[in-house]
């Protein structure tokens, strides 16, 4: 996978990106399904330029504050703002020319190859004004770069392993070449060396073009890696909002997990580094004789 913010030049500078304000604002927003409230009264900024990740159990609310941040949900009570303006006001397509979004479990289309699917991303650029151009051509090449999936860019998506097809939606969206980036877990169903290899990708892109990123993870410890903030997620509402090692203590974790884990220093990046203990097994001395756990003493929190 290549990053395509490398080689080509950044994508020419959005005057949204440079107003005032948080990027993404929730006013009081309530959500829920069928008169079913999910989500009361959240309150939430997305400063510009920044990576948060929203964590929490399953079923506690991410992916509908989520979907109501980028427009897929509409809120009972209260609203969404995009760069200070209502985005139930804003024409479709001009949000999501600033806004992209990666669901938890996208549609996929059938009879359809790898490369139209990522074309779609470009949708909201063209019209009858502004048909297919040269640049839509570069963002879907660089798309499939960044995303490994050049050498698959005519099979059907439907002959697609879970990974290869999570990889083709998530480079739809990168086509898109939004401002802001909305991927709910885009790295379920990848193996480690790919989930780093996206996590990444995402940072480069956020550090590089100052694109803002609010994305679900469940695994914490690649959360606290990649992410400026951690929005923990419980009940519909938020649990705990800050830095990775503000939010990940034992306490935080039992709250919202009900897991019971030591936090340690990662000592690759300096990143918490959240382990589960498990009462039935015992703390491990490696035959080198390093302490194990039980022992870490001041290394834990
Ligand atoms: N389309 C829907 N219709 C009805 N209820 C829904 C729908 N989507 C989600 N819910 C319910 O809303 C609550 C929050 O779900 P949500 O999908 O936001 O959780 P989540 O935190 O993203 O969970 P997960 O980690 O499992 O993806 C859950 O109780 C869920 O059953
Ligand atoms: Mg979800």
């Amino acid at each position: 996978m290549t990053d395509p913010t490398r080689d080509s030049p950044a994508s020419p500078a959005s005057p949204a990106r440079d107003s005032p304000g948080p990027a993404l604002r929730a006013r009081g927003v309530t959500l829920g399904y069928d008169r079913r409230i999910v989500v009361d009264g959240l309150d939430l900024s997305i400063e510009r330029g920044t990576v948060t990740t929203l964590i929490g159990a399953n079923g506690s609310g991410k992916s509908t504050v989520l979907s109501a941040l980028g427009r897929l949900l509409a809120p009972v009570a209260g609203a969404v703002e995009l760069d200070g303006q209502p985005l139930r006001s804003l024409p479709g397509k001009a949000v999501a020319r600033r806004l992209a979004v990666l669901p938890q479990k996208p549609l996929t289309p059938s009879a359809t190859t790898v490369r139209d699917l990522v074309s779609r991303g470009r949708h909201p650029h063209q019209s009858l004004l502004r048909p297919w151009t040269p640049a839509d051509a570069a963002a879907i090449d660089d798309a499939l770069d960044a995303t490994g999936l050049r050498d698959l860019a005519g099979r059907d998506v439907g002959s697609l392993s879970g990974g290869q097809l999570q990889r083709a939606w998530l480079a739809l969206v990168l086509a898109q070449q939004a401002d802001v980036l909305l991927l709910d877990e885009p790295t379920t169903f990848l193996d480690l060396a790919h989930q780093l290899e996206i996590l990444r990708l995402v940072r480069s892109i956020n550090r590089r073009r100052g694109t803002t990123v609010v994305m679900v993870l469940h695994d914490l410890t690649l959360a606290a890696r990649y992410s400026d903030r951690l929005v923990v997620v419980g009940a519909g509402r938020v649990l705990a909002d800050g830095t990775p090692w503000e939010v990940l203590t034992p306490e935080l974790l039992r709250e919202a997990f009900d897991l019971d884990a030591v936090v340690l220093t990662d000592p690759t990046s300096g990143a918490p580094l959240v382990v589960p203990r498990d009462p039935d097994l015992r703390p491990a001395v490696d035959p080198a004789g390093e302490p194990g756990l039980a022992d870490a003493g001041g290394a834990t929190r």
